[in-house]
């Protein structure tokens, strides 16, 4: 990447995508690449690709430990992840998804929790969901000196209170609470805002009355970037996809032919092969050959073995 905003270094390495980075991209019009992953394959992945943002979103809690929804993931399992991702990445932004439970209850718990992410991960930034009492989080977090993205819309984990997954700020009054929300987000400090699934022209009427960038996932084309989940854009996984995801490959049936195969050559003595195996010197064989002659040990041994190379 040599345009714009994000300055390559003179031998052409990518380099660590910073906050003033994000704003310039939103101000120059350059689109914010968001993807979520949640441990070392996928973040190596995510660095490849040369994103912008990675997240180690909650939906960790689904995608990779099997709940049914984000609800039951714990801080320790989101450090955990966060770590394994750390250690995949060198230039994107890293944000950390702080689990609920780990924020609402009081801005002590919201900033320890968000120390203990920013510490334990070497996460840049966190993120929190919702308006209401998560602005006071958002603002006292920032005030602690660790970024905050911000969450509205669908916010998977007050879903119960939301209905369940449905897009928001359908209704008038639903898009009003909604842009309340995000300017309030962006009053506490936050540096950038998610939208999930909102209605284009929702989205595009209050981006424009807001100054920080905001990234959309199933939120239209008006936001400054996009986000995506790591296993929905690749299609691993099986189960409901969303209509904002596009799938780009689907990795998951790749993996399940893969190893379907393996599993039969392993049936079929197909696998392993010669050229899977490890050789021994034909002298140190028939070395071996004796002893067990020798020790009366009938040797079962069929194979042609080929000398070490
Ligand atoms: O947890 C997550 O993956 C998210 C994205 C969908 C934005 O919050």
């Amino acid at each position: 990447m040599s345009s714009g905003t994000r300055p390559e270094h003179p031998s052409g390495e990518r380099r660590p995508v910073t906050l003033p980075m994000i704003s310039a991209m939103k101000e120059a019009g350059e689109p914010i690449v968001m993807v979520t992953a949640y441990d070392f394959p996928s973040a190596q992945v995510a660095e490849a690709a040369g994103v912008d943002i990675v997240l180690v979103g909650d939906t960790a809690a689904m995608t990779v430990l099997g709940y049914a929804g984000t609800e039951p993931v714990s801080l320790e399992e989101m450090i955990m992840l966060g770590r394994a991702v750390r250690r995949g990445l060198e230039t994107p932004l890293m944000v950390g998804d702080m689990p609920m439970g780990s924020y609402e209850s009081s801005n002590e718990l919201a900033i320890g929790n968000a120390q203990r992410l920013v510490k334990e991960t070497g996460c840049v930034a966190v993120k929190i969901e919702g308006g209401g009492t998560s602005v006071e989080r958002a603002r006292a977090i920032v005030g602690a000196g660790i970024p905050v993205m911000g969450h509205v819309g669908l916010t998977p984990q007050s879903a119960n209170s939301l209905g369940g997954y449905r897009t928001q700020g359908k209704t008038a009054a639903g898009a009003a609470r909604l842009t309340e929300e995000a300017v309030s987000l962006q009053s506490a400090g936050c540096f950038a805002i998610v939208f999930e699934a909102v209605p284009a022209a929702v989205t595009e009427l209050v981006v424009a009355r807001l100054e920080v960038p905001t990234i959309g996932i199933g939120a239209g084309p008006a936001t400054a970037g996009q986000v995506l989940v790591f296993h929905d854009l690749l299609g691993i996984g099986t189960g409901h996809v969303a209509r904002f995801v596009k799938r780009y490959a689907e990795v998951g049936e790749t993996m399940v032919a893969a190893m379907s195969a393996y599993a039969a050559d392993v049936r079929s003595h197909a696998f392993p092969g010669p050229e899977h195996v490890y050789a021994i010197e034909p002298a140190e064989l028939d070395e071996l050959h004796r002893y067990f002659d020798q020790e009366g040990l009938a040797s079962q041994a069929t194979w042609d073995w080929e000398p070490l190379p």
